[in-house]
């Protein structure tokens, strides 16, 4: 079970690296859009040095931001041009009838893909079938419009695993941190947590309490 960083805050993702938990780190167009208005290249460079700074070659999904397949394949090649001293670049294609002709291209090339933005069990498979090397479901949207989120996960990690499909199964879109335990309870290999979540992740009041109370009760036992 894995927790990937689900942003393109440099502080974020630094202040992460620093607990050291995170097994990689997503990003997508929005995310990004969230940043101070930068060259991209920029940005993506300076989260591949912060990694590289940490000892790290966990996996970074750069997402390609057209919806014209051909440009999709041009701009996944360009980031390998720019990224790919990285070890653990991936590019997010997201899911699609055309976009599948994009992963197949991709993996031809030798590059590892998330397919993203995938709602489904069967948008899973395909991408999956398509050779993705992550597929990414997204929990918050997923219920969004009513659907059950845990079942989706679960069913797409049974067929998964009875079909033998290597692909991990990364769920996003993390809405509360119930969200995260759900999601791997019902078998994701990844979840991708937006950072303003990682400080609920480990707090709770019966720690607070019992951590006091220790505190406490060996400074009177020190002082009396
Ligand atoms: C994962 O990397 C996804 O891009 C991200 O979690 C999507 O979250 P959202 O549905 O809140 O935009």
């Amino acid at each position: 079970m894995k927790i990937f960083v689900d942003s393109a805050n440099l502080d974020e993702i630094e202040d992460a690296l620093k607990r050291g938990f995170p097994a990689g780190v997503t990003t997508n167009p929005s995310i990004m859009s969230k940043e101070k208005r930068t060259d991209f290249g920029l940005h993506i460079r300076q989260i591949i040095e912060l990694l590289q700074r940490y000892e790290c070659a966990i996996p970074l999904s750069v997402e390609v931001f057209s919806l014209e397949p051909r440009e999709m394949v041009r701009q996944a090649l360009e980031f390998r041009e720019q990224f790919g001293d990285y070890p653990g670049l991936n590019i997010k294609v997201p899911i699609g009838w055309n976009e599948l002709a994009v992963i197949r291209e991709l993996k031809k090339q030798g590059m590892r893909v998330n397919c993203t933005c995938c709602m489904s069990l069967n948008q899973a498979v395909m991408a999956a079938g398509a050779g993705a090397d992550f597929v990414s479901l997204f929990y918050g949207r997923i219920r969004d419009i009513g659907y059950d989120a845990f079942s989706v996960v679960q069913r797409t990690h049974q067929v998964f695993r009875e079909g033998g499909i290597s692909s991990e199964i990364i769920v996003g879109s993390i809405r509360h941190i119930h969200d995260v335990n759900d999601a791997l309870l019902a078998g994701a290999n990844i979840v991708t947590v937006p950072p303003k979540f990682f400080p609920q992740l480990v707090s709770h009041p019966k720690t607070d309490e019992a951590v006091n109370q220790f505190i406490d009760d060996f400074r009177n036992w020190q002082e009396h």
